[in-house]
């Protein structure tokens, strides 16, 4: 796999900064995608620096003109992925739905359901058509249960369960296949972000309620890794990863 081809969506902070670290590190070449071309060129040079190969490039993922672009320039510069991360979300902060404001909705249905069609419609392709690889998909527990203050987030990564589930039979002995990542309460901005500027008090059962109960986005960029690393052996479709279980007074 060394000098293989992987893309990573959100790679400039969070999971997805950890994911691309971890698999330049096993020597993966890693086109890093995200808005912020800063941050992004930071990983990049940490993964340089580290002697890994890396390719920083600025894409909203939710504008399918960028995307094709995008892939064109992996293609030109790095080679065919074999290794698809569809890893970049929004989540707005939490609310009741009653409450919601329609424009924070867009967003998140716009980065994390089309942004993954965007990437994956593009990427996929050529992944049949060489008869290799494998895409994983970041869910979240709010993709399997669905999770109150975060309904319309929790709607999206729904979708993301659905999509996976089909192409799962489309693309059967195709030699590609799809994972599934389901985290749950991560320390990253995007926890932050959607968690402690929340809805006070309204934090749902499995989501931990502060930063330091959560769960170590290297811990899970491993499970991402781990699913990468025995594609040539095995398949492992789904892997979910919660914050560790506390004794209760
Ligand atoms: N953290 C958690 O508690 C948790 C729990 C369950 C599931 N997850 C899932 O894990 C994944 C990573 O979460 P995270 O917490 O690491 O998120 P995060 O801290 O918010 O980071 C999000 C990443 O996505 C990028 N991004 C956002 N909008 C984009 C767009 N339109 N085009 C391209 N890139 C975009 C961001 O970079 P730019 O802003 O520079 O574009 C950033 O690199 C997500 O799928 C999330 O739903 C997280």
């Amino acid at each position: 796999m060394v000098g293989e081809v992987a893309v990573v969506s959100g790679a400039s902070y969070g999971i997805g900064r950890h994911i691309s670290k971890q698999l330049a590190a096993k020597g993966w070449h890693v086109a890093l995608l995200a808005r912020g071309l800063a941050q992004l060129t930071q990983v990049q040079e940490e993964i340089t620096q580290a002697g890994g190969v890396a390719l920083a490039l600025q894409c909203d993922i939710t504008d399918r003109n960028a995307v094709r672009a995008c892939k064109q320039r992996i293609e030109d510069d790095l080679g065919t992925p074999t290794v698809l991360i569809n890893n970049a979300a929004y989540v707005a902060p939490l609310h009741k739905f009653a409450e919601g404001n329609p424009e924070e909705w867009e967003k998140m249905i716009s980065v994390n359901v089309w942004g993954t069609l965007n990437l994956t419609r593009e990427i996929l392709p050529s992944m049949l058509e060489k008869k290799r690889g494998k895409i994983i998909f970041m869910s979240s527990k709010a993709g399997v249960v669905p999770t109150p203050y975060l309904a319309v987030h929790s709607g999206t990564k729904h979708m993301v369960e659905g999509l996976v589930g089909a192409l799962i039979q489309e693309i059967a002995g195709s030699g590609v296949s799809v994972s599934l990542v389901r985290p749950g309460g991560v320390a990253t901005p995007g926890y932050t972000h959607a968690v402690e500027s929340g809805d006070g008090g309204s934090v749902p059962d499995w989501i931990p309620g502060n930063f330091d109960e959560c769960i170590k986005p290297e811990t899970v960029a491993e499970a991402v890794l781990f699913i990468v690393e025995q594609m040539e052996h095995a398949d492992i479709s789904e892997i979910n990863v919660t914050a560790n279980t506390k004794i209760k007074e």
